[in-house]
């Protein structure tokens, strides 16, 4: 239902919209002080930016979505004065963090940093009607609610993983989703590029990882892989958006496609065939091989080149075709790699078990119901400074099944409704970890029963919404029956770009 304040203009009647309340945005604000007249977006308005570069394109970033759907100019000019203001200030916003105030004059969003402009204008867009994300000329009133948001992150660390390994997704579909992820302020893109059914990322020094390991994939479909240069233009993108892309090489298991691709990577140097089945635990880099390594060196070394970002995660989950003693000894040989490379490494939690270096972060996937001993090999790393992401998959994993009726991914970790992938505490998930341990929440979709675009809108939402509402919102916030309102809310706004989701009966979705 949207609220409707009518008034009398003459003779005729004429009902008027009111403007989203204030707090009803995803993920929940920190601070919301409603009051006073909204400001109304017209033909007459101005998006005023800094005289920079980075501040021309987040005026364009906002211009480029409001501009079709009210059918204004919406110039771009310089700051001062009325209208849509967005400006950079000293002042305690950290990183990420922003002020929007709204009057009858203008919207003002007010933030230290680049990326805390950017997301204020996801903030912005999300106090406009839902119609503003159409791409053709729509009915106004475009109106934003008076008042003040204070505004910052509970954690640095805001994450989405998309597995292009067991299907392989296109720079298209890609971007499509960093757009799905900006809209909630998710601030890394955790790509998954390489598993046993193929490696998805060009690689000079060793052609045949991409050329070979990557033609095919889950099902026996043709893959695909990303040149080089289509992995600069992810990146390019996704820094557009404030996203930091984190590449994923998952080692020493998960290594089929590379193992098919090189014999002589292979203990035997038998190559194995090409695999396009679902199951895991059947790979293994041969970790007393020299070649091994030399092979990881130029990988890890040609993949840091690419990246910007301060991460390269190498995995390190289900190693079950790896013994421990060589899963230590591999894993203590790969970590300085990375180092040397200049990134600082990732890794599922299982690389606790081993000896993570010096400011490594650990990626937790367990189940609440994951053993004690396991947990508590996750604490203890975390005691010694160890960082975690916290990603239970019986939680945050967005392939699983929502019900038993759910048409696409998996139930292995259980069955995960909205509001259970919402109703839990980052802060005290795992007991024994001190808070400063954690960095964040991630949500991974593992893709093997995922194939296109739609599949992915349809796993993603409603879930990720609330998963980056985990990793933005204070604690102070987290309360499912008012979440489960704003979260309808959006719906209207996926409708308008086209997003499919799964309407769960647990959220009171308005009449479509
Ligand atoms: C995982 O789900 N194997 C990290």
């Amino acid at each position: 239902m949207v609220a409707v304040g009518a008034f009398t203009t003459g003779a005729t009647t004429v009902t008027k919209p009111d403007p989203t309340p204030l707090g009803r945005v995803v993920p929940a604000p920190a601070s919301v002080r409603p009051g006073g007249s909204p400001y109304r977006i017209t033909e007459a308005t101005v998006i005023r930016v800094d005289d920079t570069p980075k501040a021309h394109r987040i005026g364009e970033y906002l211009a480029d979505i409001l501009r079709p759907s009210t059918g204004y100019r919406l110039p771009l000019v310089n700051r001062g004065g009325s209208g849509i203001q967005l400006r950079l200030a000293k002042g305690s916003f950290g990183a990420e963090g922003y002020r929007l105030d709204s009057g009858p004059r203008g919207v003002v969003i007010t933030a230290g940093e680049y990326a805390g402009l950017f997301h204020g204008v996801q903030t912005l867009r999300q106090l406009l009607p839902a119609a503003v994300e159409k791409k053709s000329v729509q009915h106004g009133p475009w109106q934003i609610a008076g008042g003040t948001i204070e505004d910052s992150p509970r954690y640095a660390y805001r994450g989405a993983m998309l597995d292009v390994s067991r299907h392989f997704f296109t720079v298209a579909q890609v971007k499509r989703y960093i757009d799905q992820l900006a809209l909630y302020k998710i601030n890394e893109l955790h790509l998954h590029l390489s598993d046993d059914q193929g490696w998805r990322i060009a690689i000079d020094s060793w052609p045949r990882l991409a050329t070979y390991g990557g033609s095919t994939e889950v099902g026996g479909g043709t893959g695909g892989h990303y040149t080089k240069d289509d992995y600069r233009e992810i990146v390019r993108y996704a820094a557009s958006r404030f996203l930091e892309v984190v590449p994923e090489i998952d080692m020493p298991g998960h290594t089929n496609a590379a193992l098919a691709s090189y014999a002589d990577l292979n203990c035997d140097g038998v190559a194995p065939p090409l695999y396009t089945g679902t199951d895991v635990g059947f790979s293994s880099l041969c970790v007393g091989k020299d070649l091994t390594y030399r092979f990881v060196d130029d990988v890890i070394g040609e993949l840091a080149a690419l990246t910007p970002g301060r991460y390269l995660h190498i995995g390190g989950d289900e190693a079950q075709s790896t013994s421990h003693e060589d899963y230590v000894k591999f894993m203590d040989r790969v970590q300085p790699i990375v180092t040397k490379h200049g990134k600082t490494v990732i890794a599922w939690h299982q690389i606790t078990g081993a000896h993570p270096v010096k400011g490594a972060l650990a990626q937790y996937w367990g189940l609440d119901d994951t053993d004690a001993a396991e947990k508590a090999q996750v604490a203890e790393a975390a005691k010694n400074g160890t960082g975690l992401i916290l990603s239970p998959a019986d939680r945050a994993y967005l392939d699983m099944k929502y019900t038993e009726d759910t048409p696409l991914g998996q139930d292995w970790a259980g069955l995960v409704e909205v509001k259970r992938s919402y109703d839990w505490d980052p802060g005290n998930y795992l007991a024994g970890v001190p808070s400063s341990a954690i960095r964040g929440v991630e949500a991974p979709l593992w893709t093997e029963t995922l194939e296109t675009g739609a599949n992915i809108d349809y796993m993603a939402f409603p879930r990720l919404p609330g998963l980056a509402e985990l990793g933005w919102s204070p604690a102070s916030t987290h309360d499912w029956d008012t979440y489960k309102v704003r979260l309808a809310a959006q719906a209207p706004r996926w409708d308008a770009l086209g997003i499919d989701y799964y309407r769960s009966p647990q959220v009171p979705w308005p009449a479509r």
